[in-house]
Formats: structure tokens, C-alpha cells, sequence
């Protein structure tokens, strides 16, 4: 409870310092930098109403084009399928929500996915199973080797190492709605013991993310995860873990804390019914706001420059990192 209390106080001086410095107008987001690299994300995209999706998709389509970047991959942070998957593999959704709503004209590369919460329901095949099955289909873009895995990107001269999480883990005192909901508490501990070993390697990039679909933190409905914060939030502290990824609550944020190396990144308006916020970016910031909307990550050797975007491709907000974990704020 006092780390709480602390994080709290601690993350309201980072947002008054951080609107102080912040600069007066956002920079191009055309790359400054000739070598740049890009990455695309979206979290929470496989709805079955998938109007907002397909919007949101229509924009990242938009941005890149008129950018002319190439990204290297697109991260999809969970809640791959809402509602039934038909015909696991085999179901129409992949085509007209997965494969046509991120061409391979756009996304040549691997599209990277994680599992969500609704991603382990039965309904009544396993959309995970299904999930898994598809990235061993010849020639797919969709990449999932396993429920947690480790990547470096780009392939060739990689910037950022990006260890990828399954974050469905056992709450206590929470019943699981399905069987099979949540991580076996067996597969919970490997997780944890794999987390630690890949974060003590030495790193071959300069940048270090982790990813998984629950928030560790976040303003948005969900809230705080406990266990996570038990369990994870001190590896990123110490192993100096640039950047947290997650999707999950139905919005966009950003948030710091004081003296903390990670920047935590949610990118969860990639087409789901949106969430409210519950906790105002001027009290925990230093940005939160309830908005359909993907995220690019534009990286070179030297600084990471982060977007969020909206489902018209304006950029909402943004802040660079640099490797001694120093954030820019730029956007107001
Ligand atoms: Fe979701
Ligand atoms: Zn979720």
C-alpha cells in the first residue's frame, strides 16, 4: 500500500514537470532521422463488430502511406478475437479482420500477437489454440510461437529487444468465468522464471521492451493489476526495461512514475468498445484519454519517439526516450 501511495504522489510531480517541459508543437511525424526504423501497434482489434476496427485500420493504412514508412512489424496487443472464432483456422474472421484490415502491402513483415483474456475463452473451440495453430501455417505473417516468446527487431541490425508476455494470470480470490481462463499456475511460475533469465542476458540492442495485455498500471478502467505489480514491476525497475506495452483497457495512455526506468505504453483503441478513464491524466499522467486509435514506435540507436495516434491518424500524443531512460514530453 505504500508503494501505491508513493507511485501516486510520485507520478503527479512527474506530470507537473513534465508539462513544463514540454514543447510548445509536436515534431514532424515524418521520421527526422533517415535511418529510423517503425513499428506499428493496436491492441484490443478483433471485434466482432468490427466497424471501429476497420476504421482504425483504414488509418494505420493512411499514416504510413502518406509517412512512406515501412514498418519492420505491427504488434497486436491482445484481445485478438472477441466473440466466436468459427472454425478456429479456418474461420472468415481471419481474412476480413486480420489479413485485409493489415495488408501485406502495408505489413510485408511479422505481425506479432499476444494473448488476452478474450482470447483464452472456449466459445466453444479454444481461440488460443486456433491463435497458435495459424502462425504454423505456411508463409503466415501472423507471429505467435508460443504464450510467451523473445524477439529482436528489426531483424537485421536490431534497436529493441522486445520480450513478449502472457499476462493472464491467476488472480486470488477471482473465479475464472471458463476453465482454462487464465495461465495453469505451473505455466504462471515458468513464465516468471523465463522472465527473469531472459532480463538478466546481455542485451545485443540498445532498447529493452516488454509487452503483455494486461496494464501494470493504468487509468483506465481496469486499473492497477496487483499481481503484476508484484510480481513483474520490479523486474522492469530492475532490469531497467525502457518501455512496458499493453493494451486491455479500450484506450490510449502513457504513463511515469518518478525515478522509474520504464515508460508504461497502452495502446488498447484498436477497435473495441471504447473504455471511460478513471484516473485524469493531470493526477496520474501524462496522458490517458478514451479514443479510438494505433501507436508508432519510431526507433534509431539512440532515441525512441512514441505516438499515439487517433482513428484519423493525428497524432493525440507523444514523447521520446532516450537509453538513460530520459522522456520528452511532446505534446502538451
Ligand atoms: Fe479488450
Ligand atoms: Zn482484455
Amino acid at each position: 500500500m505504500q508503494n501505491r501511495r508513493q507511485f501516486l504522489r510520485q507520478s503527479f510531480a512527474f506530470s507537473a514537470l513534465a508539462s513544463l517541459g514540454s514543447l510548445p508543437s509536436l515534431a514532424a511525424p515524418k521520421s527526422p532521422t533517415k535511418d529510423a526504423r517503425h513499428i506499428i501497434m493496436a491492441g484490443d482489434w478483433g471485434y466482432e463488430n468490427n466497424t471501429a476496427q476497420l476504421a482504425v485500420a483504414r488509418a494505420i493504412s493512411d499514416y504510413t502511406q502518406q509517412h512512406t514508412l515501412h514498418p519492420e512489424a505491427l504488434l497486436l496487443l491482445g484481445d485478438n478475437w472477441y466473440g466466436p472464432l468459427d472454425g478456429g483456422v479456418d474461420c472468415p474472421r481471419w481474412k476480413t479482420s486480420f489479413e485485409d484490415a493489415y495488408p501485406a502491402s502495408i505489413f510485408p513483415g511479422p505481425i506479432y500477437g499476444i494473448p488476452g483474456n478474450h482470447d483464452y475463452q472456449v466459445m466453444p473451440e479454444s481461440k488460443l489454440a486456433a491463435e497458435l495453430a495459424y502462425a504454423k501455417r505456411p508463409g503466415t505473417r501472423w507471429t505467435m510461437p508460443s504464450l510467451w516468446y523473445r524477439v529482436e527487431l528489426p531483424a537485421k541490425d536490431p534497436v529493441i529487444t522486445l520480450i513478449a508476455l502472457d499476462s493472464n494470470v491467476n488472480i486470488p480470490g477471482h473465479k475464472a468465468k471458463l476453465p482454462n481462463f487464465t495461465l495453469t499456475e505451473a505455466q504462471q511460475a515458468e513464465q516468471l522464471t523465463w522472465l527473469e533469465a531472459e532480463l538478466s542476458k546481455p542485451l545485443n540492442t540498445p532498447f529493452l521492451a516488454v509487452m503483455g495485455h494486461h496494464p501494470i498500471y493504468s487509468n483506465g478502467m481496469h486499473g492497477d493489476h496487483a499481481v503484476l505489480i508484484q510480481d513483474w514491476e520490479p523486474l522492469l525497475r530492475k532490469h531497467n526495461v525502457h518501455l512496458y506495452l499493453a493494451g486491455h483497457d479500450h484506450d490510449l495512455q502513457h504513463l511515469e512514475f518518478a525515478n522509474h526506468p520504464t515508460s508504461f505504453f497502452m495502446s488498447g483503441g484498436g477497435g473495441a468498445d471504447l473504455y471511460k478513464i478513471t484516473i485524469k491524466p493531470e493526477e496520474r499522467g501524462p496522458y490517458a484519454q478514451r479514443v479510438y486509435g494505433f501507436s508508432h514506435l519510431e526507433m534509431t540507436p539512440d532515441l525512441l519517439t512514441l505516438r499515439h495516434l487517433d482513428e484519423q491518424g493525428r497524432v493525440v500524443h507523444a514523447f521520446t526516450k532516450r537509453r538513460d531512460n530520459s522522456v520528452q514530453i511532446l505534446t502538451a
